[in-house]
């Protein structure tokens, strides 16, 4: 038996503290019937509707994936090209990216049917960090990345302080291999980043998302996490949103 606001939050409807005013509203069925207080508990056998759509329980999975270059951080492309749900077809469960990396971006890409899971993760105040090797053009000169390192200003605002670290540079080609830790997510981030710094990413690869790393993955691989490491990343995710509000 659990509350019906978590199953609604586990489901994907909203967070917890969306679906309990989905409830109060009265926009909640549960075997038919309205409910509109919070406390109610419910089984798996329970009916639950929001507005009048029934929500799909299912058993919760978490993936890691080593999502390759060249698929979308996507259920479904207008285009026909592959999507990293492609990688999880014999599973019946809804299964969902946590987040996207780029088309051209490859790497670490955690994948679950856990609404709330998700939603935790995403949080924008939580500071998980995420490691990135990115291969630019040109050579980028230790004061511009001191300036990915203090914050930059993107036309979305100013980036949080990163980790920046050059891992190698080839003079004849006019490339450098840079490490970056960040823990924001906004859309084509890192790429943005070293825009601003007159620098062109040519690949990008997200290595490690908090204490996961792809060890012992290739690209397109997938495993399922263990219990322990959902636990650790719930508890990673809250104690730095909490940290911040
Ligand atoms: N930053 C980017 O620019 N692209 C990604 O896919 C992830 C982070």
């Amino acid at each position: 038996m659990e509350r019906l606001q978590k199953v609604m939050a586990a489901a994907g409807i909203a967070s917890r503290r969306k679906s309990e005013e989905l409830i109060k509203e009265g926009k909640v069925k549960v075997n038919g019937k309205i409910v509109t207080e919070l406390g109610l508990k419910v089984s798996a056998n329970d009916k639950v509707e929001v507005n009048e759509i029934p929500i799909e329980r299912e058993e919760p999975v978490y993936f890691l994936l080593y999502k390759p270059r060249g698929v979308i951080s996507s259920v479904s492309d207008d285009k026909g090209r592959k999507v990293v749900t492609d990688f999880f077809s014999e599973f019946k469960e809804r299964i969902y990216p946590v987040g996207r990396l780029d088309y051209d971006t490859s790497g670490l890409l955690l994948m679950t049917n856990d609404g709330e899971f998700a939603n935790l993760l995403m949080h924008p105040r939580n500071e998980i960090e995420k490691v990135y090797v990115a291969k630019v053009k040109g050579i980028p000169q230790k004061e511009s990345l001191r300036k990915l390192e203090k914050g930059i200003r993107l036309e979305d605002g100013k980036t949080a302080p990163a980790k920046v670290k050059m891992l190698s540079l080839d003079k004849k080609k006019q490339t450098a291999i840079v490490e970056i830790i960040i823990h924001e997510g906004r859309n084509r981030q890192v790429k943005r980043m070293f825009e601003a710094i007159g620098h062109e990413v040519i690949k990008l690869k997200r290595e490690r998302y908090g204490f996961l790393t792809l060890n012992g993955l290739s690209a397109g691989d997938a495993r399922e996490l263990t219990p322990h490491e959902v636990k650790q990343l719930r508890a990673l995710a809250m104690e730095s949103t909490k940290k911040n509000s």
